[in-house]
């Protein structure tokens, strides 16, 4: 009795199995899942319209489009570990109306990344880690109307960022670090001139006086950038006082937001702006810039005298110039 139910159920699984393979019969991820409907036309001559939801399955990549059906019309890539998306990553996939990677580690979104997607009306990014935004993004993206770039890392959007977007109607792009300021006066009189409705969760979050304030809502005149200095982030790490003994080689790291070419980042001690001291052992790396929005610089010795305080001046002393 007990073998004859393992062996229906065994049945059962290979018949669900084959049911999504004939689906999706090139796609070789099977934590995938694959449906197919016809459209509500009922014709016999339309397309299936299939459905591929991947999601929560630790994908790191996203699915080679040769494999996917080009009568995807929705795919699902959500609550994966996917951190780039590449020129043409997507490409074949010409029904695809909704793609929804939320909840991923995307950092790099190359030039074209969503090329061939002509019929895309639904783009979900939201909960990433995108800093570097560009128009070339968005190109081929002529029909796409509902794009949601929020939970993401910049502060401030660029202009002409959507230009090739001519056909959208929602944008979302509330993140932590959101700098209301006269940098994204153009995309308030774009959304305007475009009738672009512009999510009521994008709200601002720097400067403080806008703080809270929905962007949708604010006047012209409200976006300006004659306020005192605020920093969305302003991190050091090691973040808590160190004890540094003599040899040691701790580097010391300062991270701040890149919200215009004017913010620079120097070490000081004692009043002094640091520089690299080769007698001394102590070195000033050069300033990265990364994701776009991003400074770090390091200060780094090797021979630091038995640093008693000298690592928490520093510390204190990682000042904005
Ligand atoms: C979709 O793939 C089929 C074969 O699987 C091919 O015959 C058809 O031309 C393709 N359609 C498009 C639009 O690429
Ligand atoms: C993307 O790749 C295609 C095909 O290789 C190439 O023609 C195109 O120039 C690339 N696009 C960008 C924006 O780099
Ligand atoms: C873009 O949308 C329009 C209007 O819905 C539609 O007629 C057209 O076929 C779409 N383009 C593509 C490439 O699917
Ligand atoms: C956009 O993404 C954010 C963050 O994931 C989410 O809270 C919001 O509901 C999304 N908006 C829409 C319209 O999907
Ligand atoms: C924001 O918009 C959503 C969907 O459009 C709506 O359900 C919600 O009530 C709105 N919230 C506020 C505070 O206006």
């Amino acid at each position: 009795m007990s073998s004859l139910c393992v062996m229906v159920a065994l049945v059962l699984g290979l018949w669900e199995s084959s049911v999504a393979n004939r689906n999706c019969p090139d796609l070789i991820v099977d934590s995938c899942h694959c449906s197919a409907e016809r459209s509500k036309e009922l014709s016999r001559q339309q397309p299936l319209r299939v459905k591929v939801v991947c999601e929560d399955v630790d994908l790191m990549d996203t699915l080679q489009p040769s494999f996917v059906p080009n009568t995807t019309v929705s795919l699902n890539l959500g609550n994966n570990k996917i951190s780039l998306l590449r020129n043409g990553s997507f490409y074949g996939l010409a029904a695809l109306e909704k793609l929804d990677l939320k909840n991923n580690l995307i950092s790099t979104v190359e030039p074209g990344a969503f090329r061939g997607l002509l019929a895309l009306r639904r783009l979900d990014l939201s909960n990433n880690r995108i800093g570097c935004l560009s128009p070339e993004m968005f190109l081929n993206l002529g029909n796409l109307s509902k794009l949601n770039l929020s939970g993401n890392i910049f502060s401030t959007l660029t202009v002409g960022l959507f230009t090739h977007l001519v056909a959208l109607r929602v944008l979302h792009f509330h993140t932590e670090t959101l700098f209301c300021d006269c940098q994204l006066k153009w995309l308030l009189l774009w959304a305007r001139s475009n009738s672009v409705r512009i999510g009521n969760d994008t709200v601002c979050v720097f400067p403080t006086r806008l703080h809270g304030l929905e962007f949708r809502n604010l006047r012209e005149q409200q976006l300006r950038c004659d306020g005192p200095l605020e920093m969305p982030l302003f991190q050091l790490i090691p973040s808590q006082r160190q004890l540094v003994f003599r040899g040691d080689r701790l580097p010391l790291q300062c991270t701040a937001s890149h919200l215009d070419p004017s913010v620079e980042l120097r070490w000081r001690h004692n009043g002094q702006t640091m520089t690299t001291q080769e007698d001394r052992g102590i070195y000033v790396e050069e300033t990265l810039l990364h994701d776009c929005c991003l400074l770090t610089r390091a200060i780094c010795g090797s021979s630091l005298a038995a640093g008693r305080s000298l690592s928490r001046s520093l510390s204190a002393g990682g000042a904005l110039g």
